[in-house]
């Protein structure tokens, strides 16, 4: 059987997008600029992400659509069948842990746009009451498992339906959406009276803000929104025809996922600032922050509204990408029908990201290696086996690819 591919240059390109823009941008990128002193970080940022992550992401490129195969077996066959495919195994299981806990936060999104389309960010509530209502429902023990069960049932849906059928034609409608919203509430936002100051945290850079920490939490947050180390570019570039140029795909994803960062930055930040509120608010900016500020703001239910489509939107390209690692694998090596490797999928992601959604309420005391079982695996994967996917995957295209495979 003739293997699924990409159709065009666009769908593949809307797909890689996909997968760098996500949580990452919207959610993670403006809090860590929060956290670490605006401009100056995003000056980090960038340099990092062109300097580190982007030939990186190019080395995962030219291994995948060299291989045309899944991770796994692209490692393995590339190296001539040596231990490098547990490196390849190693990046299958990566990204269905990662999507665990990604569909966790997806699930927060979908939660979010209900009670967006409830208008229920009304302005008669206080800050610490939209706080409160977060916590609230984070730590509630079945409530967050129903948006979690959703996020991921539509994420397997569209992977199910294929490379060309499935993720291409959901990219391909949704990605130019997405930037449309954002751009959008983005000048939305700047036009607020008193957004000049978020402007000015945003691209006025003060450079004693820089640390070694600062540096460290930038270019975690560069491989992490470049989706590098976890074998999705590798198999996302085994559906692009072997004549499509390398170099073209690769800094066109880096250049609309740094610009994404940015205008959802300017979308955010202005905002933030217009209505007197601290944008150092950590990962509770979006949740927390952010309705009190939709709350504040003249048509702010609309605003609500499309944001948390945006964000849910962000995140689901994002987790199909990692969901079609396992299942490539699955179709691939284990010859499982795509239908019944999604269902594996879905039912491995849900259990693991039951227990993840539940460290936040029942099972907060239960910790690993002194931290809850969210923490752990992100930890774990985000900045441990991330890193090192990443760094074999370059040592294997420095040091096993034959020269005649990279082209
Ligand atoms: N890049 C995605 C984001 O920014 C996350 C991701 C990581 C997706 C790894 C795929 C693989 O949210």
């Amino acid at each position: 059987m003739k293997r699924d591919s990409f159709g065009s240059r666009f769908g593949a390109l809307v797909a890689l997008a996909g997968s760098a823009v996500g949580l990452g941008n919207l959610w993670r990128f403006p809090y860590l600029v929060g956290e670490n002193g605006g401009a100056a970080f995003i000056i980090v940022y960038i340099i990092l992400s062109f300097l580190i992550c982007l030939p990186i992401f190019i080395c995962e490129f030219v291994v995948g659509r060299r291989a045309q195969e899944n991770a796994y077996s692209a490692f393995r066959d590339l190296s001539g069948g040596s231990w490098w495919k547990y490196v390849g195994l190693m990046t299958v299981i990566v990204p269905l842990i990662v999507t665990s806990y990604y569909s966790v936060i997806g699930g927060w999104s979908v939660q979010y746009l209900f009670k967006a389309l409830n208008f229920a960010f009304t302005s008669g509530e206080t800050q610490s009451q939209m706080s409160t209502m977060f916590t609230d429902y984070v730590s509630s023990p079945w409530l967050p498992l129903f948006g979690h069960t959703i996020f991921l049932a539509v994420t397997v849906l569209v992977v199910g339906a294929g490379i060309k059928g499935g993720i291409e034609k959901f990219s391909k409608v949704m990605m130019p959406v997405l930037f449309v919203i954002v751009i959008g509430i983005a000048i939305y936002s700047m036009a607020l009276p008193g957004a000049a100051r978020g402007l000015e945290y945003l691209f006025n850079p003060d450079f004693s803000k820089i640390t070694a920490k600062s540096c460290a939490a930038a270019l975690g947050q560069a491989f992490f929104s470049l989706s590098i180390g976890f074998g999705t570019i590798m198999t996302y570039a085994s559906y692009v025809s072997k004549k499509e140029n390398v170099l073209f795909q690769s800094m066109a994803t880096a250049v609309s996922d740094l610009s994404f960062a940015l205008i959802a930055g300017i979308a955010i930040m202005p905002a933030v600032f217009a209505f007197g509120l601290n944008p150092q608010s950590g990962p509770g900016l979006v949740f927390e922050t952010l309705p009190y500020v939709f709350s504040q703001m003249p048509v702010g239910g609309v605003v609500a509204i499309l944001f948390f489509v945006a964000l849910l939107v962000a995140a689901i390209t994002s987790s199909i990408s990692m969901v079609e690692v396992g299942v490539a694998y699955l179709v691939e090596e284990k010859k499982i029908a795509r239908t019944w490797a999604c269902l594996i999928v879905f039912a491995m992601c849900w259990v693991v990201g039951a227990f993840c959604s539940m460290s936040f309420g029942p099972l907060s005391e239960f910790k690993i290696c002194g931290r809850t079982i969210f923490d752990f695996f992100d930890n774990m994967s985000s900045n441990i086996l991330m890193t090192l996917g990443s760094l074999f995957t370059v040592l294997f295209v420095g040091w096993s690819l034959k020269k005649t495979d990279i082209y």
